[in-house]
């Protein structure tokens, strides 16, 4: 397989923990992603636990910190450095915490994707992320809750919906048993998936059009 020359190489973006991050080096172990491979894993923090994730795996790592450039753009260039070097052909965010600029998401167009932790359209948007939108949700007394996983476009988690779970809101959650349901029984499962996916589509595409 890893002769194939139109395995669709992945970058991972992190800045935390790395859960979702292992459950796709899992799931490309356990062989549920045979279109595509993670050839680089960016994380915008130094000492994300992710990066730690990707050496145990064996796969290259690159560290991009918005606090050492000025602007925006050069932050973006500095990414976009990283995801050519790497040929990456599909960007997945997993717990990326930076926003992407319009020249990442215009070079990646259909080919980035996000993991949010909620049913969006609920409990998404600017300002919604990590355990707030889990406290959010417990406030508001909806029953059930999940994630979703969707293409990035320049409106935050506005782009195109590829996957969604529901995972139900018990009486006594709080946001961090919540947090470890959403992600145990959704996001480690759908991310792999929709991942899977999206390099399927890219592999045939580039079979056809080589034919
Ligand atoms: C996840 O809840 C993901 O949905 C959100 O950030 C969290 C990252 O967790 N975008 P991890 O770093 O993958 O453990």
């Amino acid at each position: 397989m890893l002769s194939d020359v139109n395995i669709v190489k992945i970058a991972v973006l992190v800045s935390g923990n790395g859960s979702n991050l292992q459950a796709l080096i899992d799931a490309q172990i356990g062989g549920d992603i045979p279109k595509g491979k993670i050839v680089m894993v960016l994380s915008s923090c130094s000492d994300a636990y992710a990066l730690v994730r990707a050496q145990n795996a064996g796969i290259e790592t690159a560290v991009v910190q918005r606090k050492n450039f000025t602007q925006g753009s050069q932050f973006d260039n500095a990414i976009l450095t990283v995801l050519r070097q790497s040929e990456a052909e599909v960007v997945v965010l997993a717990g990326f915490m930076s926003i992407l600029g319009s020249d990442i998401i215009d070079e990646f167009q259909n080919r980035i994707i996000n993991v949010h932790p909620s049913l969006i359209p609920s409990f998404c948007g600017k300002g919604c992320y990590g355990i707030k939108v889990h406290r959010d949700v417990i406030n508001s007394g909806v029953k059930v809750t999940g994630a979703t996983v969707h293409f990035v476009n320049e409106i935050p988690d506005g782009g195109k919906i590829i996957l969604q779970k529901a995972v139900d809101v018990a009486e006594d959650d709080t946001p961090e048993t919540l947090q470890s349901k959403v992600m145990s029984q959704a996001e480690w499962i759908i991310l792999p998936k929709a991942t899977a996916q999206l390099c399927e589509k890219i592999y045939d595409d580039k079979i056809s059009n080589s034919n």
